[in-house]
């Protein structure tokens, strides 16, 4: 019984740590051809720690002696299987799905979304919303910031008073200094400035839109002035 579990454990965890090596690998490559700023020694240190792992699952017989083959080879296959997958599990939510959603109390806090009416900037405005925030929309036409406005109304629910729209087009220096003073006009607090507008350019250059960038820091620096 006790062979019979050491011999399936054996069998299985040399599959496993491969696959886990792979997937390892894989990332680190992904990362690294994707990514600027990825250190290649952290890379390198996470790989290893698979390789480690599949080389002792390919070694153990050889580390045990002749009258440990058994229930002992099993446990240490077993070990390894679990460590593996815990590793996995790990770099898939340290470099794959990042941190665990966590819902916070952000009622009576004020939030401006640049570039909200679409993609990734919509979905921050919609999470902060259902999280109880106030949400002032800057975006530069006014048109799909009204249909994103009316969308958000519907789904999340929250009365009108709490998605403030303002136009704001980051590539003009009028464009900013005008938001700002409209958004002095509405006598708010701003709890955060979550600079999203902008073209995905994950590649370099990563100045693809250097106004849009350098803008929305001028953005920043005018209302702490003006605070
Ligand atoms: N998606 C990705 O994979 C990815 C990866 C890395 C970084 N990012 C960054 O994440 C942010 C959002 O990405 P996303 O995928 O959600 O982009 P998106 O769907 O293209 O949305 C970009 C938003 O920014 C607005 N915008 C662009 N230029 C603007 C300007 N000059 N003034 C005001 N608003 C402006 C757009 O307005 P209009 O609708 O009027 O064009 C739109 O609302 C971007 O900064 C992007 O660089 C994205």
């Amino acid at each position: 019984m006790t062979t019979d579990f050491a011999n399936v454990m054996a069998s299985f965890s040399p599959i496993v740590s491969s696959i886990c090596f792979l997937y390892a690998f894989s990332l680190g490559c992904f990362r690294h051809s994707v990514y600027e700023d990825i250190s290649m020694l952290d890379s390198a240190r996470d790989i290893l720690k698979y390789l480690v792992a599949l080389y002792c699952s390919l070694r153990v017989g050889t580390f045990l002696g002749p009258t440990q083959l058994g229930p002992m080879k099993g446990l240490i296959h077993l070990v390894l299987i679990v460590c593996n997958v815990k590793m996995v599990i790990k770099s898939y939510h340290k470099y794959v799905a990042g941190k665990p959603f966590k819902r916070m109390n952000l009622t009576g806090k004020v939030y401006i979304v640049t570039g909200c009416n679409t993609g990734i900037g919509f979905e921050t405005a919609r999470a902060l919303l259902d999280m109880g925030g106030t949400v002032v929309m800057a975006c530069r036409s006014t048109g799909k910031a009204a249909e994103a406005q009316d969308e958000l109304l519907s789904l999340t629910g929250v009365p009108r008073e709490r998605i403030v729209m303002l136009k704001l087009d980051l590539c003009d220096f009028a464009s900013v200094r005008a938001f700002v003073a409209d958004f002095e006009r509405l006598n708010l607090p701003l709890n955060c400035l979550i600079n999203n507008a902008g073209t995905p350019s994950i590649r370099p250059p990563f100045l693809s839109h250097p106004p849009t960038r350098i803008l929305t820091h001028l953005l920043t620096l005018m209302h702490n002035n003006a605070a």
